[in-house]
């Protein structure tokens, strides 16, 4: 093991001790300490689900990155395992980038990452040469590939890119092993790479998946290639986007594109839509478990909002809830994984609850709930004008959900979260009107809220600082509105 990677394991070792359990979510993979960003090398490997990160554990803040590593047996409950990886050859020095990861015909664990390192270009400038890399391993100590990088800058097509050439996804297909990767082309555009291997270690330029020709961000990062009810779908992140209505918005996004194969294998796109509506959520990556559901990981995060950070906690970015994707009407829907039952505590249930002005409801409350509300008018005609939910609030601080059934949307709002940042606080989704009709679900774990509306049909994230003890949850309608709500306590097992 190289000296980087035993430092780093010595002192996430130490560190993580110092990490108090209420400083960290109850069920959202944090990084062992230090920083976290996108998740990498979702897999299933020796009877466990194996979830690698972007990791700096030496300081809160983005460094040269390693690989956290983390296992689980329903992608709830996690146990950290030693850093993976650490930036310590001559292609990988500036850092070990994202990248997936699959179990190889002779039984090992395969990591497939983007090797980064810097050099000077004609100009005198320093840039960062990105290659693919791979690395093998046995679900805890991995070596890497003495013949890497694998695909370099000289398998890339016409027109490529050289210093965005990252972040592969690998999967199996007819006895081959298949990879796509983000790129962006020498006229600033992003684009999907496929590429071609036999057993993984000897990769072949095979073809252009898609070309962004300019319409969402410019380049493409994290990309996720799969089928998925009939259809063939593809995930992708891309940077420096710029707003449209409110489907996309500023900065970096997540983009679902639902399509399906022409009669020659080429992806023909049908749908394009956000994956997650809300602040906070990028660089999703799936998995298909064992019984052929497909689960989608992101990090809840998003690079533009780092600044909203605790200063006395010595970790920085979370892993969104596991989430069952299905497509429905050429939509991406997602729910919770269904395991989250397992973790249900105290069972809360209110039915035909009329609210005028604001409410609160005997023992609905807490941090870490999964809670379902049923919100419609009282008679045939629109009998509220605006709805909220008011959540981890402690009489000073709280944030909030609201629905605005005559404009169709769904807001979530955190300015009020305790964050001194001039930052992205809210966000509007759009949803589809159903005469005042709509279901909220919400997920808290601490410092986060999922919101998935209309039974998974939109998602909305954000992650929320507000002090552990805030628990307070409140429901205000403008007008009277009448709602069933349903909550589990969420509980440690
Ligand atoms: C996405 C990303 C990836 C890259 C990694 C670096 O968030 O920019 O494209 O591999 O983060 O940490």
């Amino acid at each position: 093991m190289s000296s980087k990677l035993d430092k780093a394991r010595e002192y996430e070792a130490r560190k993580e001790e110092m990490i108090k359990e209420e400083q960290r979510p109850l069920f959202h993979l944090t990084p062992r300490c230090g920083w976290m960003n996108d998740p990498n090398g979702l897999s299933f490997y020796n009877g466990e689900y194996h979830l690698f990160y972007q990791y700096y554990p030496y300081e809160t803040v983005w460094g040269p990155m390693h690989w956290g590593h983390a296992v689980s047996r329903d992608m709830i409950t996690w146990k950290y395992l030693p850093a993976a990886m650490a930036p310590d050859t001559e292609y990988d020095g500036a850092g070990c980038f994202s990248g997936s990861a699959i179990e190889t015909e002779d039984g090992k664990h395969l990591l497939v990452y983007t090797g980064v390192r810097k050099e000077q270009d004609e100009n005198g400038d320093i840039r960062e040469i990105q290659t693919q890399c791979v690395a093998v391993g046995d679900g805890v100590n991995y070596e890497k590939y003495a013949a890497n990088p694998v695909i370099t800058e000289d398998s890339l097509p016409e027109g490529a890119g050289r210093y965005d050439f990252r972040d592969p996804k690998v999967w199996k297909e007819n006895g081959k092993y298949y990879m796509i990767v983000g790129n962006k082309t020498v006229d600033k555009d992003g684009q999907l790479l496929q590429y071609v291997s036999d057993d993984g270690f000897k990769w072949a330029y095979d073809k252009l998946v898609i070309k962004n020709n300019h319409r969402f961000g410019v380049m493409w990062e994290c990309p996720d290639y799969f089928s998925l009810d009939g259809k063939q779908v593809l995930l992708t992140s891309p940077q420096d986007m710029l707003p449209e209505e409110l489907e996309f918005h500023n900065g970096n996004g997540t983009l679902c594109i639902i399509g399906s194969f022409d009669a020659e294998g080429n992806f023909c796109e049908e749908n394009c839509q956000a994956v997650d509506y809300g602040i906070d959520y990028y660089a999703p990556q799936t998995i298909l478990t064992g019984d052929g559901r497909r689960v989608m990981i992101g990090w809840m995060q998003n690079w533009d909002t780092c600044g909203i950070r605790r200063d006395d906690f010595p970790w920085f970015g979370q892993m969104s809830f596991p989430r069952e994707i299905t497509i429905e009407n050429n939509r991406l829907i997602q729910r919770p994984v269904r395991e989250i039952e397992n973790y249900y505590g105290k069972r809360i249930s209110r039915q035909n609850v009329l609210i005028s002005d604001t409410a609160t409801l005997s023992s609905i409350e807490g941090r870490s709930i999964d809670m379902t509300v049923r919100l419609r008018s009282t008679g045939e005609d629109l009998s509220y004008r605006k709805f909220e939910i008011r959540f981890a609030d402690n009489g000073k601080a709280y944030s909030t959900i609201s629905y605005d059934p005559i404009e169709n949307i769904v807001k979530i709002d955190r300015k009020h979260s305790g964050s001194r940042r001039a930052i992205v606080h809210q966000r509007r989704c759009k949803v589809a009107g159903k005469g005042g009709e709509i279901t909220l679900r919400l997920v808290l774990d601490r410092f986060s809220c999922e919101l998935f509306i209309n039974d998974g049909e939109q998602a909305m994230s954000m992650g929320i600082f507000t002090d552990i003890k805030a628990e307070g949850i409140s429901f205000k309608a403008t007008g009277e509105a009448m709602l069933d709500v349903l909550m589990f306590e969420l509980e440690k097992k």
